[in-house]
């Protein structure tokens, strides 16, 4: 199945493509001759996962998923969550948005956090599937690690060997992550509606 991916962002690529079947041909926006920035206005990860999807469908013509992610931090009740991406201004920058993470848990004892990504599926027919991932986990004290982007280099994962994100390998990275765990219901989903 041809199969477009709605993000600008070659990170998520490289982890969701050796994540599906072998037979998906796995299309990115640039394939389909979609340049633009994609309207993510919602105020959910499901409402923005579905907007990115259903834009892709209706301008182009292609089945396609997207995902949305948030990082919501305990102690900052939930937040960046949806707003992640902007939490330290419109430039989308990771470096600031990290810093700013750091400086607003200054001082908090309670560091835990979660991931949580929403893939949403646009089918020939139309029809919206969705699917959920979520992973646990603490923020550091500082940035560790090279690898990944946004906020990995923060983010320590519950279930890991104390390594963040940042530090591991995509492979290692797919066996817990948020995004994973969304992919996974989308494959087994293809897999059962014979895709
Ligand atoms: P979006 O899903 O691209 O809107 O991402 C929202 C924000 O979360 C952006 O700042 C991303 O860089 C960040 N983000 C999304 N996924 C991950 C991830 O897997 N690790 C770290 N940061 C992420």
């Amino acid at each position: 199945m041809r199969l477009c991916f709605a993000s600008n962002n070659t990170h998520k690529l490289d982890e969701i493509r050796p994540l599906l079947p072998p037979d998906t041909e796995l299309l990115s926006l640039a394939a389909i001759g979609c340049h633009e920035e994609l309207p993510e206005t919602q105020d959910t990860l499901v409402g923005n996962a579905r907007q990115k999807a259903l834009y892709v469908w209706e301008h182009y013509g292609v089945p396609c998923f997207a995902d949305d992610t948030g990082l919501e931090v305990r102690a900052l009740n939930g937040e960046p969550g949806v707003y992640s991406a902007r939490y330290a201004g419109p430039q989308r920058l990771a470096a600031d948005n990290v810093a700013k993470l750091l400086q607003e848990l200054q001082g908090h004892a309670d560091r835990s956090a979660q991931f949580r990504t929403v893939v949403a599926l646009v089918l020939p027919d139309g029809t919206v599937h969705e699917f959920a991932g979520a992973v646990e986990g603490t923020i550091t004290e500082a940035v560790s690690g090279n690898g990944g982007f946004g906020y990995d280099p923060i983010f320590r994962p519950k279930e890991g060997d104390g390594r963040t994100f940042a530090e591991m390998t995509t492979t290692e990275k797919n066996q817990i992550s948020h995004r994973a765990r969304a992919v996974a219901g989308l494959v087994q989903f293809l897999n059962e509606a014979n895709f």
